[in-house]
């Protein structure tokens, strides 16, 4: 049986796991689990091609760009929830705080305007270790980042995901994000970048201009999101179609704010460039829901490092928190 408990922001949200996973544990992760985060990071980037991977393959595991990462994922900027079988850091995914400072957030490449990156925020890194793969855990991590965003007033998400990662799009366009932006963010490995807002009234589709481009097409999706369109499906490979390929479909935006403007709209697509990084805070305290179980949290990474008294304590990788299980 799935869970429900209603957690009031800016608290965390509850996660919903279907019962055969009730006995996966979950905490947000802070600096002291970096060791812990960079075995799972190093272990999953080292089975992907170099294409997919968005840390420069060559660099990804010297010492500064890991120490950069977690610096950027486990800071005060960043809500990484892991869920844990037993002590093994299984699967995690962060939430990171639109930042126009950051020159690698993808509100850059979105050309955000102010107001939009006051309420941008992006569905960074979601790793899940193979064994678990297949469970729907990043879908599962999608919608807890989602429910983590709208509890910040953060209605503009962002994801991004290299264009040959069609699970991680198929994923992501499930849970309702469309692809808005399209390039080669190193050379020889193409990204899209899908966003969603929950923001009521932004634009509608123009059920009269929309087009199916193969998977494969970048240039045509590409010139299709600088004019105004989004992805917002991809074909089921139908047996009697014997496509081999699958096609997405892009349907053209009509804005309806008074000025015109659609939110985060692009009209020139060329990449402005990446590096470093700097943070701002979400945090607040909190409670998380993993697989039947009502984690308690008692604030914000830092301040939670505290034993828990009474029953139902637990500590699991250097943060305490307390269980209840709800059926
Ligand atoms: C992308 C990723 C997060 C998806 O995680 P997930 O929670 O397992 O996703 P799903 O449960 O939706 O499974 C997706 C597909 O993976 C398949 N899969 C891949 N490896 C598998 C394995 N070892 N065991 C079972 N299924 C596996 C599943 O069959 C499923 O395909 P299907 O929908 O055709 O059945 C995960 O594959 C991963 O960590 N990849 C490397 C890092 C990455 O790409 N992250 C995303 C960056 S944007």
């Amino acid at each position: 049986m799935s869970t429900t408990v209603v957690v009031t922001p800016p608290e965390l949200p509850p996660l919903r796991l279907p019962r055969a996973l009730a006995h996966l544990t979950g905490h947000l992760l802070t600096p002291a689990d970096a060791d812990a985060v960079l075995t799972l990071r190093r272990t999953v980037l080292s089975t992907m091609p170099a294409a997919l991977r968005v840390a420069d393959p060559v660099r990804a595991f010297a010492p500064e760009v890991e120490q950069a990462w977690v610096a950027k994922h486990l800071g005060p900027r960043a809500s990484t929830l892991a869920l844990f079988d037993g002590q093994t850091l299984i699967a995690f995914a962060c939430l990171l705080l639109a930042d126009a400072q950051d020159p690698e957030d993808p509100g850059h490449l979105l050309k955000l305007s102010d107001p939009d990156w006051q309420r941008g925020a992006h569905m960074a890194a979601c790793m899940v270790n193979e064994d678990y793969r297949g469970l729907h855990l990043q879908t599962k991590l999608l919608n807890w980042r989602r429910s983590l965003a709208e509890s910040h007033h953060r209605t503009l998400l962002m994801g991004m995901t290299a264009c040959g990662n069609t699970y991680s799009r198929r994923n992501m366009m499930g849970c309702g994000l469309g692809i808005q932006w399209v390039g080669e963010w190193r050379p020889d490995s193409w990204w899209h970048i899908l966003t969603m807002d929950l923001k009521p009234g932004a634009w509608v589709p123009d059920d009269t201009r929309h087009e199916w481009v193969e998977v494969s097409n970048l240039a045509r999706q590409r010139e299709l999101t600088a004019d105004g369109y989004v992805g917002v499906a991809e074909t089921a490979l139908y047996s009697m179609e014997r496509r081999k390929e699958s096609r997405l479909q892009f349907v053209h935006r009509i804005p309806l704010s008074p000025q015109g403007n659609l939110p985060g709209q692009v009209t020139d697509q060329s990449f402005a460039g990446l590096p470093q990084e700097r943070l701002p805070p979400p945090g607040g305290p909190g409670t998380a829901r993993v697989g039947g179980t009502v984690t308690s949290f008692a604030g914000p990474p830092q301040e939670r490092l505290h034993p828990l008294g009474g029953p139902g304590g637990a500590r699991v990788g250097g943060t305490d928190f307390s269980t209840e299980r709800v059926e």
